[in-house]
């Protein structure tokens, strides 16, 4: 084996000979003429002049070599259900879901927005978009009728599908409600609703818009619907996430590409092959349920865990518990779910039989030492931190193990993946770091390698505005997160340099709470921001100004406030988005030019030192808040 600087080397300098060979990977209905047509950077068109399918490559193509062997197990401990589909059920079901979806009218290049639990349903949906060539978009269970409404709106869909609920804890959550009182919001109207029906929740049926799968589904029980050839090119799917502005982001991803780069890093990254079980707990409206949950595992020709429940329901054993049913090889999850684990009785860890399991790769927020150790040395197994992007829809960092034999080193997620020209930016100077140990600005020469966003869907320009910029002679793509390159090329992230927030390795944007929040009635003025948390990794505070005072002068009235807001943003933006804390104050720290100094009270919140204050406007605001944040 070369070593693995070469391999990466060698991705970045002679980039179309390594993705050439990494295309043969996929099946290719028409062969492509170019690997990478960069001639209009930042925009990268991967594989041009190829057609391809996405559904095809992750479930017909594997029809020949293994129609009966596992591809979808769904596990419910909400609903307490085991279904499992082989290929060839896989393919069936997604042919039903496909022709439903054309009998309401759908068609290639038509947006489909799926609003759904983690249900099996959910992955037919979405395979059976990328089968037709319609684009997905997904939006997370846990966002609310605002959020939801936004995301309708961006995305045009010309059919939404959905379910009646989820169910979380044992608890039913209703999803139809939220999604009329979206729909309402938005100035976009869905022609169609595909509904369902899990018998969770009664709901209401608007005549002529929704229609009933079961009904649907018997219709078509044997339509043949063939996969559409795309070009590569083709949009599979977009996914919303947050940013600096109040505004949702379409992060619109390729076919041939994304597949490629899916099946590129089941081989090199982590090291999963046909026939085994691969097991990611997250949740399909993320980015990492789409590349890890559905296509990269079913790409790579293995079967893939679809879990619907809590990792401590019934019991804190039940993740191991399917480790071992399923002789899991692979799997997937994140600090925080660790991190809840860990707090359990760790005889759940060593009651199972986990030999199947090769490694267990965590992503998605940052991993800290402890939880890292303690998790190591119960599951006796290598632990692999990955850093990645909803925009890059793959790992940027880790260690890449099957061409990699280097260890981990604890609070690293790695060395720079391979097809990624990684720098890190002097944010003052705009100048390359090379010195190791030194703080700088994580970023990634154009063009990004395929998998990673083509654009932000309907918008080019806020692409190019948002991500790159240009130095003479190339682009370069910033992460918008702060790190730190050790003498070995092992990196190490510091946190965002914009807005966002990690609650729980969820992303939010700190405008988007405050958007909600303001819609309150006696909210003058409110600032969000993102602090330490043990657990979650970061929770949101909000500070609020109140437009009238004496309205929440007791600490009862506070209370109610407090309450209120909390509510407000569930309603709006959902749970997820819920600040832990909601404090008022007469004023907010601000910059003599009106610049609200969310990082100083960061800083103020975490107990450390807020830096320089001199540009600051009222330093009494900053006090109030201390005062506040003061342990009592
Ligand atoms: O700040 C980084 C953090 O999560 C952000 C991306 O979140 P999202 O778009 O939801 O994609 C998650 C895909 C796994 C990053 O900008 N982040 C992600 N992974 C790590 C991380 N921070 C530290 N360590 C990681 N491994």
């Amino acid at each position: 084996m070369t070593s693995y600087s070469d391999f990466h080397r060698r991705s970045i300098e002679d980039r179309d000979g390594f993705w050439r060979e990494q295309a043969a990977l996929i099946e290719w209905e028409t062969p492509f003429t170019q690997v990478c047509d960069y001639s209009n950077p930042p925009f990268a068109r991967w594989y041009a002049g190829g057609k391809t399918n996405l559904c095809h490559n992750a479930v017909d193509r594997h029809l020949k070599d293994r129609p009966d062997q596992n591809a979808l197990i769904f596990v419910s401990t909400e609903v307490d259900k085991e279904i499992i589909y082989s290929f060839r059920q896989l393919h069936a079901e997604v042919q039903r879901m496909a022709a439903s979806l054309q009998a309401l009218g759908v068609k290639k290049g038509d947006r489909v927005l799926i609003y759904m639990p983690m249900i099996p349903e959910a992955a037919f949906a979405m395979l059976a978009c990328t089968r037709i060539g319609a684009i997905h978009s997904v939006v997370f269970g846990g966002f609310a009728s605002v959020s939801l409404a936004s995301r309708i709106d961006d995305s045009q869909p010309v059919v939404i599908v959905s379910a009646d609920a989820g169910s979380r804890g044992g608890k039913v959550v209703p999803y139809k409600g939220l999604l009329d009182e979206a729909i309402r919001l938005a100035q976009h109207k869905p022609a169609r609703v595909l509904m369902v029906d899990r018998g969770l929740a009664a709901f209401d049926k608007v005549d002529g818009r929704d229609a009933d799968y079961a009904a649907l589904r018997q219709q078509h029980l044997d339509t043949v619907v063939p996969c559409t050839w795309v070009d590569a090119t083709h949009p599979s799917y977009t996914l919303y996430t947050s940013g600096t502005t109040g505004k949702p982001k379409g992060v619109q991803r390729d076919t041939g590409g994304y597949a490629v780069a899916l099946a590129a890093s089941m081989k090199h990254i982590y090291c999963g092959n046909p026939g085994e079980t691969y097991f990611s707990t997250s949740d399909i409206g993320w980015v990492v349920g789409h590349s890890y949950i559905i296509y990269g595992p079913l790409v790579a020709g293995m079967a893939t865990i679809m879990y619907e429940g809590l990792p401590i329901r019934p019991d804190a054993g039940i993740w191991w518990q399917l480790v071992e049913k399923y002789k899991v090889t692979v799997m997937f999850s994140a600090p925080t779910a660790v991190r809840v684990l860990k707090k359990q009785d760790p005889a759940y860890l060593s009651k199972y039989d986990l030999s199947s399991l090769r490694a267990l790769f965590l992503a998605g927020e940052p991993l800290d030492e402890p939880t890292a150790k303690w998790i190591a040395e119960s599951l006796g197994r290598p632990i692999i931190d990955n850093y990645w992007q909803t925009e890059t829809g793959w790992p940027i960092l880790s260690i890449c193990k099957g061409v990699d034999d280097s260890a981990t080193k604890f609070g690293s997620p790695g060395k720079a993946v391979y097809g990624y020209d990684v720098k890190l930016i002097d944010e003052a100077t705009g100048t390359e770091i090379t010195e190791p140990g030194q703080k700088g600005v994580v970023t990634v020469e154009g063009p990004l390698p395929p998998g990673c966003l083509q654009t932000v869907w309907g918008d080019d320009d806020r692409f190019v505005k948002t991500y790159w910029t240009s130095v003479p002679g190339r682009m370069v793509y910033s992460t918008f997160d702060w790190g730190i390159r050790d003498a070995d090329g092992y990196y190490f992230i510091l946190g965002r340099t914009d807005d966002v927030i990690n609650v729980a390795g969820h992303r939010l944007g700190t405008r988007e709470i405050e958007e909600s929040i303001s819609s309150h009635p006696n909210i003058a003025e409110v600032a969000v921001v993102g602090v330490a948390d043990q657990l979650k990794g970061q929770v949101a505070i909000a500070f609020a100004v109140l437009k009238d005072t004496s309205k929440a002068a007791t600490t009862a009235d506070a209370l109610k406030h407090e309450g209120e807001i909390m509510k407000l943003v569930d309603e709006q933006l959902g749970a997820v988005a819920r600040p832990a804390r909601v404090r008022f104050v007469s004023a907010l720290p601000k910059t003599r030019s009106g610049k609200m100094l969310r990082r100083v009270i960061q800083a103020v919140c975490e107990g450390r030192d807020a830096g320089d204050l001199s540009t600051m406007e009222d330093p009494s605001a900053l006090q109030q808040i201390k005062d506040l944040m003061a342990p009592k």
